[in-house]
């Protein structure tokens, strides 16, 4: 059924069915209350049926979401053992004629989810894709003088979308209202927790739009909750694009441009049905969203500006405040990279979640360890898209990630740690939501770190071979833990090839494990296995390649 013929029905339901569809709805509403970020003492948290909420989740690859392809999602989300699916939306199947909209498929995404008993983040592939129009209608595709493109500095249209493009942006704004009431309507039991708002927006090898429109307003003050965002000293005149940002007024101009565009589509969708709404930002240099070199304000050929990147969050907040989050798609090869995008997107006003992702699957504990409220690697599903011979597969796989997605060799090195992390879901996003969960990964070099919880420290070292050995680190950085203070002195400890000890923090005192119980998660509770002691706790607590979760019972001698 399709919203636009909604209102139509409503005519002929009998006054009593509306109050008790009202009162229906509203017993619904309470058993199912809409899903909602919420922040306590600065730390941020899903909430999806009223509790805390982590997002194992996966993205499927672009051409996945079409109910033919489906038997090949939802085996591989078994396989990977995610709890939730991101799914694209393809704004040129949802309306293939001005006005007409087909919800078929978003229906088939509905039903199917539930019977696999997954969640949907729901990505609308709308006005950009990569910072591309290839998603838009055809009917807008052929139409470029009414739905134009940026123009570049020579004055040729661009494979872009221009920002300034009123007649776009209210189509946009328009379809995608109707699919956030659809999903209203059709999804009371809010199988969908989020939805994303386009898709890495932003301009490829161009700097801004250049046509007269866009030259106009180029020239024109700034506006100036934009100024105090970017804390750009006040003048005497207001100043233009130029004068307020130097050699980055281009990327700022195109940043504003764009947010305020996307802004509005998104506080169009969230007056239909306010789900929490995010944007997701294309990777930079070195693959990280935050790491746009802002020393070469020129030539970024791979970069989409105009979107979120780290150094223009602030415009994005003021230009776009019905948005929810800003997140990086953090396909960073390295930890220091990975972190520094966590760090740039994890703010007092953001909270941290990585819609797109690739690499080790040691990120994860990045991620949680930087209260993450969830993490979706890319390319996960069975369709197998292009077979690339291992010869002409470069090097470094982890550059070009979905040279191998759509198989299970690809989805494989996810699927322990979401065996690990799957059961206690719910208890891991309460612990960070709290404040008393810490994970860390290994890196290069680093053969130890500590956690500190207070009266104790949790000590975590990599390639520890023998029961009272020093670490020398694993052969390659594959460590990683998790450690979470249920009370004072005991521990929630979870990990791969890595050594958790705890230390108290008087020096003069030692550790004694009083019971290090094995055991797993089900329904949300942990069940006791045995007690680990002796040749498995007398050097610390050691994490391999399966997946173990202890609860640890500490105390000072
Ligand atoms: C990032 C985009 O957001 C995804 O849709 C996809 O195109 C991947 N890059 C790589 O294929």
């Amino acid at each position: 059924m399709t919203t636009a013929s909604f209102p139509h029905l409503l005519k002929h339901i009998a006054v009593p069915a509306i109050a008790a569809a009202a009162l229906c709805s509203s017993a619904q509403a309470k058993e199912h209350p809409i899903p909602q970020l919420v922040k306590r003492d600065g730390r941020y948290a899903l909430f999806v049926d009223d509790a805390p909420y982590f997002i194992l989740g996966a993205q499927v690859n672009n051409s996945s979401g079409w109910p033919a392809l489906l038997p090949q999602v939802w085996p591989a989300m078994e396989f990977m053992h995610a709890n939730t699916v991101e799914i694209p939306v393809y704004w040129e199947q949802l309306e293939p004629k001005p006005g007409q909209f087909d919800y078929s498929v978003v229906d088939a995404l509905l039903a199917g989810a539930r019977s696999h008993q997954l969640r949907l983040v729901l990505l609308w592939f709308g006005t950009w894709k990569n910072g591309n129009p290839h998603y838009l209608p055809e009917w807008m595709k052929l139409d470029t003088e009414h739905y134009p493109r940026v123009t570049d500095e020579r004055g040729r249209p661009t494979d872009s979308p221009s920002p300034f493009a009123t007649a776009t942006l209210e189509e946009d704004t328009r379809a995608f209202a109707a699919f956030m009431a659809h999903l209203k309507m059709a999804d009371p039991q809010h199988t969908v927790i989020m939805v994303q708002v386009e898709n890495e927006p932003g301009t490829g090898g161009n700097m801004r739009d250049h046509s007269p429109q866009a030259e106009k307003l180029f020239a024109s003050p700034v506006p100036s909750e934009i100024l105090k965002a970017m804390h750009v000293q006040p003048s005497d005149s207001p100043p233009n694009w130029r004068d307020a940002f130097g050699r980055d007024a281009e990327v700022c101009f195109h940043n504003w441009a764009v947010a305020k565009y996307i802004g509005h589509v998104a506080a169009a969708g969230k007056a239909a049905y306010p789900l929490p709404i995010y944007v997701n930002a294309a990777p930079g240099t070195d693959r990280g969203a935050a790491l746009r070199d802002t020393n070469k304000p020129n030539g970024l050929a791979r970069y989409e500006e105009g979107g979120p990147s780290g150094n223009n969050l602030p415009i994005w907040k003021t230009a776009a405040p019905a948005l929810d989050m800003i997140c990086p798609d953090n396909y960073a090869r390295d930890a220091t990279g990975y972190i520094k995008d966590l760090d740039t997107y994890h703010r007092d006003d953001n909270a941290l979640y990585i819609p797109e992702t690739g690499g080790s699957p040691r990120f994860f504990f990045f991620a949680l360890g930087h209260q993450a409220i969830g993490f979706s690697p890319f390319g996960m599903d069975f369709t197998k898209t292009r077979d690339i011979p291992d010869a002409a597969r470069p090097k470094d796989e982890l550059l070009t990630p979905w040279a191998k997605t759509g198989t299970k060799e690809f989805i494989a090195p996810f699927a322990a740690t979401y065996r690990l992390i799957n059961p206690m879901s719910r208890e891991i996003a309460r612990l960070n939501f709290e404040g008393k969960l810490q994970a860390t990964a290994e890196q290069q070099g680093q053969l130890a770190q500590d956690l500190p919880f207070g009266k104790w420290s949790a000590v975590v070292s990599y390639g520890v071979w023998a029961r009272y050995a020093r670490p020398v680190g694993n052969p390659e950085p594959m460590g990683s833990a998790l450690v979470a203070q249920l009370n004072d002195h005991q521990f929630l400890v979870a990990g791969f090839y890595s050594r958790v000890d705890f230390r108290p923090a008087d020096p003069e005192k030692h550790r004694q494990f009083l019971r290090v119980e094995e055991g797993v998660y089900e329904n949300g509770a942990f069940k006791f296995l045995r007690l680990l002691n002796g040749d498995q706790t007398d050097g610390g607590l050691d994490f391999s390649s399966d997946p173990l979760v202890l609860r640890v019972s500490v105390a000072i001698y």
